[in-house]
């Protein structure tokens, strides 16, 4: 037999092996892709953004969704809520939200768009424990000085109903802000800001 015929044969197998391996590799990455394509996982994966109804929020209550597998917040603030907000501020230690805790469109007395619907990340900003929300005022237990806010037990971080940090706790700034806008009177997207492509 010539080289030339062994070395056909040889190319001819590593053709194959080749194109084996290669088949190999396209379906061993097609099993993650084909994964992916199940909406909820998707949709997981890539954080993407969270619809919120409050058409039947009342006021006062907190409606609780998940955003990029952490929890996010969205109260119905009363009027006697945001009446009491500037009440509270000599205690804060960021009550102009001068620390950037939330986007610009937030950056006001009352953390939000509209002053009625707050949305947060229910993540304490100290180590990460989930703050209980405590719309009431003076309740036994956070003695009569508390205005209503939310207050994480971990190791005792105290924030008003605007998310905003007291001082003297270990809770270093407010409470996060996520991106947000209304896509309706009713709706907001968690998660994306404004004009952002779908
Ligand atoms: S995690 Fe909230 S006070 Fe420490």
């Amino acid at each position: 037999m010539s080289n030339d015929g062994v070395d056909l044969k040889k190319r001819r197998f590593l053709t194959i092996a080749t194109s084996v391996v290669g088949g190999l590799g396209v379906v061993a990455a097609g099993v993650p892709f084909a994964a992916s394509l199940r909406p909820s996982e998707r949709a997981r994966a890539l954080g993407a953004p969270v619809e919120v109804d409050v058409s039947r929020m009342e006021p006062g209550s907190i409606q609780r969704v998940q955003w990029r597998g952490r929890p996010v917040w969205v109260v119905h603030r009363t009027d006697a809520v945001l009446e009491r907000l500037p009440s509270v501020e000599g205690k804060l230690r960021d009550p102009a939200s001068q620390v950037l805790q939330q986007p610009a469109y937030a950056a006001n007395p009352h953390r939000s768009i509209r002053p009625e619907f707050l949305v947060l990340v229910g993540s304490c900003t100290h180590l990460g424990c989930s703050p209980s929300y405590r719309p009431e005022v003076a309740p036994a237990d956070l003695g009569p000085e508390w205005q209503g806010g939310f207050f994480c037990a971990c190791h005792g971080s105290r924030f008003d109903l605007a998310g905003r940090v007291y001082q003297g706790v270990p809770a270093p700034t407010n409470l996060l802000v996520p991106p947000h806008h209304y896509v309706s009177d009713t709706v907001i997207r968690v998660g994306e800001e404004q004009g952002a492509a779908a």
